[in-house]
């Protein structure tokens, strides 16, 4: 037997029973598609029925109410998959008068389905030669063929998908796929593949290499991190407040402005009104403030809002400082800050 073969009559043995294997009405493949995606099968089971019976039709989903969906919905998570369901739904209802598409070229072009839904309702609804790729199948393919390209790049992405089409059993699309993602599911598992009871491990590239928790590889996305940087403007005499950074932060030892940062975008009157605040004195007030400037770095993206403020009597604090507006060309500033303040004091 071939790789898939062995894969459908391992399936075939050990399968769960599931609703929406039972149908081949495109709507409820879909329905549960999308619920997938959002969440694992045990969490997802209620809310595949509450959605199925609340809508048996496409034409009763798009119907309905965004408040009702998002209802539904509830404790999903990431509601504007919601959102977008109700919006598919409609969709079909005025593009295809009610009637669920079944074939590829027909789903893919509906917003909100993509490659994998589109291959997986294609295959499951009408049996059309569509393999899909997963997480799963990702997995499984990794490590049977000991592929250690990453699977999240594009090239990774194009090799996966040929190689998924390449195994496909064309004769069985739809439960070659079944079987290929219910592998992936409870034996050839992300942590502790069983494979001491896998029928393919002779074939297995990984397993003989004993490779398969390195498998697969998957890029690491830089994790962008928002910060909302509040600088305070003060100017006295012909004077600016200045502060020298310290060593253990983004530019570092540089100099800036007196700073609050915020874990969120605040409006200068909501900054006006925090605690940190005080560490300005009792009488100060705000005179005028920018929009927001973004500085985007690497990992970082900032917002930066400048605030124009009157410190009356003016306190100094940690590295602060007064600067001679004539000598603020000879300090190391963030670009940021230099254009800022180059617009306003013209040095
Ligand atoms: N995860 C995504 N699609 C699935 C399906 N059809 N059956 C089981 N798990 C899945």
């Amino acid at each position: 037997m071939n790789f898939s073969a062995e894969l459908i009559a391992w399936y075939e043995q050990n399968k769960r029973e599931l609703p929406w294997r039972n149908t081949t009405d495109a709507y409820i493949i879909w329905l549960s598609e999308i619920i997938l995606q959002q969440t694992r099968v045990e969490q997802g089971l209620p809310y595949f029925y509450r959605f199925a019976e609340r809508y048996p039709t496409v034409n009763d989903f798009a119907a309905a109410s965004e408040d009702e969906v998002l209802r539904l919905w509830q404790g999903l998570g990431y509601y504007s998959r919601g959102r977008n369901m109700l919006k598919t739904a409609q969709l079909v209802k005025e593009l295809h008068k009610g009637i669920f598409p079944t074939n590829y070229d027909q789903l893919i072009m509906l917003k909100g389905i993509g490659e994998y839904t589109a291959a997986a309702i294609s295959s499951f609804s009408a049996n059309e030669a569509r393999a899909v790729v997963d997480g799963n199948v990702y997995r499984v393919l990794a490590r049977y063929f000991g592929i250690d390209e990453p699977i999240n790049s594009p090239n990774g992405k194009k090799i996966f998908q040929q190689i998924a089409n390449d195994v496909l059993d064309v004769q069985r699309p739809a439960l070659h796929n079944q079987a290929m993602m219910e592998f992936g599911a409870l034996l050839c598992k992300p942590r502790n593949p069983a494979c001491g009871i896998c029928p393919v491990r002779t074939g297995c590239a990984s397993f003989k290499s004993n490779a398969t928790q390195l498998l697969p590889v998957k890029l690491k996305k830089v994790k962008v991190r928002k910060r909302f940087f509040n600088y305070m403007l003060i100017y006295d005499g012909g004077k600016l407040l200045m502060n020298k950074r310290g060593d253990n932060d983004i530019w570092a030892n540089m100099y800036d402005l007196p700073l609050i940062e915020t874990d969120e975008l605040l409006e200068p009157v909501q900054v006006m009104a925090l605690p940190e605040m005080q560490i300005f004195g009792k009488n100060v007030i705000l005179l005028d403030n920018s929009g927001i400037v973004k500085h985007v770095l690497t990992h970082q993206h900032l917002f930066i809002r400048f605030m124009m403020l009157k410190d009356f009597p003016p306190k100094l604090h940690g590295n602060w400082f007064y600067a001679d507006i004539s000598s603020l060309g000879k300090l190391a500033m963030p670009k940021s800050i230099i254009i800022f303040i180059k617009n306003i004091f013209n040095f």
